[in-house]
């Protein structure tokens, strides 16, 4: 068994070759898991290191040492960086961008509200033509059950924090893994031997929050991931996808059961103390109202059902390879991409080689194309309106990355054996 300081120090003297310069080979030394992840295995003409910006996931050394990849113009699924390299962009930005960049009818409807009323807030019962058309909307379009009411924030996180005690889940566990639920975990409406979350939260008389963040808008082959699952929650979180991230917005839509309660107590207590100067914001509601009329009028969800077989089978070809541990096939275009460093393949002696999957990340940019590295896995959800080309691309861009990883491994497996 070959020990994690072995190799920590293989990986520092291997991989440190792709490492451009000695400023972030001194750093690779003293931080060996971020080796594969500093070098841009191309050549950037502008240098942005050591920016002023104290930057969201993002280690401090990656600040110091490394060159960020700035991203300035969009079109369609790619992204160019500032020296006009493009890229593929197989994460739809933060899974949000569904409808993919430089939507003219979304730039339209943010600039004619721009234009129309910037700005005004929904507070003391006055709010804006905008928000209450959205609400009136979402509440429509939601039909896993009944809800009576939007409560609008700035984004996901906020939705989340807003809630009430109550149970909450995600119809498929996006960024913490791309977790589908088993078959019945979600969905009876009777208690058995098996654990039927609906069946237990209503007997206990507790809330459901459905988390849509990501599944919501066709994500999962479904206009929400509450149809997928046969899921009646009390309350629905939405962000991203609702205004495909043209302009941040965030929804939380309540029940008839939910909005009784609020107004019992408002009307009680004298108010709703809760709001936020952007609740309601008219620029993204009038943004957000644009983009749920394309996902309807493109009859995106049917279009992400036809264009998902492609983008599995075209990453199937890949699951025999030897540093491949899982690639999950079961939601309708949502890849993950399992690099563990434990297996129990017996080929599969890359356990443990720290960077690796960075250096899987950086080949993919090599070759244009953007996919988000979360520790060993690979993260993919593509825009709604990637095309089959496209998709013909990106698992072409995947191959070029595997093999390179591939070889990476091997010729450290083959260092390691003369050692
Ligand atoms: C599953 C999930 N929930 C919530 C968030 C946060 O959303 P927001 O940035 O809109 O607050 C993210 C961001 O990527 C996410 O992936």
């Amino acid at each position: 068994m070959v020990s994690e300081k072995f190799l920590g120090s293989t990986l520092k003297s291997q991989l440190g070759s792709y490492i451009k310069n000695a400023a972030t080979c001194r750093s690779f030394l003293e931080h060996p898991i971020k080796g594969a992840s500093v070098s841009r295995l191309y050549s950037t003409q502008q240098c942005y290191k050591g920016h002023d910006m104290l930057a969201p996931f993002t280690a401090g050394w990656q600040t110091t040492d490394v060159d960020p990849l700035v991203i300035e113009r969009s079109e369609g699924s790619y992204v160019y960086d500032i020296n006009g390299k493009k890229y593929m962009d197989a994460l739809a930005g933060l899974w949000c961008t569904a409808l993919g960049e430089n939507e003219p009818r979304l730039v339209a409807a943010a600039t004619a509200q721009l234009n129309k009323l910037s700005f005004y807030h929904s507070f003391w019962n006055r709010t804006t033509k905008p928000a209450l058309d959205h609400a009136k909307e979402l509440v429509e379009t939601f039909t896993a059950r009944k809800m009576a009411k939007v409560f609008f924030t700035n984004s996901g996180s906020e939705a989340n924090d807003t809630q009430i005690a109550a149970f909450i889940a995600e119809p498929v566990m996006g960024a913490g893994g791309v977790i589908p639920p088993p078959a019945t975990y979600f969905e009876k409406a009777t208690i058995s031997n098996i654990i039927q979350v609906q069946a237990v939260v209503r007997k206990y008389d507790i809330f459901f929050i459905a988390y849509e963040v990501i599944c919501a808008f066709g994500r999962l082959g479904t206009m929400f991931g509450c149809d997928k699952y046969n899921i009646k929650p009390d309350l629905v979180t939405l962000a991203k996808a609702l205004s495909s991230a043209y302009v941040p917005i965030g929804a939380i839509m309540v029940s008839p059961q939910v909005t009784e309660v609020v107004y019992y107590q408002t009307n009680k207590l004298g108010t709703f103390s809760h709001g936020f100067t952007y609740s309601g914001y008219p620029v993204a509601c009038a943004v957000a109202s644009e983009s749920i009329k394309l996902y309807k009028e493109g009859n995106l969800v049917e279009k992400v059902k036809r264009i998902s077989p492609r983008f599995q089978d075209g990453l199937k070809a890949f699951s025999d390879s030897p540093i491949v541990g899982e690639v999950k096939f079961c939601i309708s275009h949502i890849l993950l991409l399992s690099m563990p460093r434990t297996s129990n393949r017996n080929h599969c002696s890359v356990m443990q080689i720290r960077g690796l999957d960075a250096y899987f990340g950086a080949q993919c940019e090599k070759h244009g194309m953007v996919v988000r590295v979360a520790g060993d896995t690979i993260m993919m959800a593509p825009p709604f309106i990637i095309s089959a080309q496209e998709v013909d691309e990106l698992i072409s861009i995947y191959g070029k990355a595997l093999k390179a990883t591939e070889e990476k491994v091997k010729e450290l497996k083959s260092k390691h054996k003369k050692q």
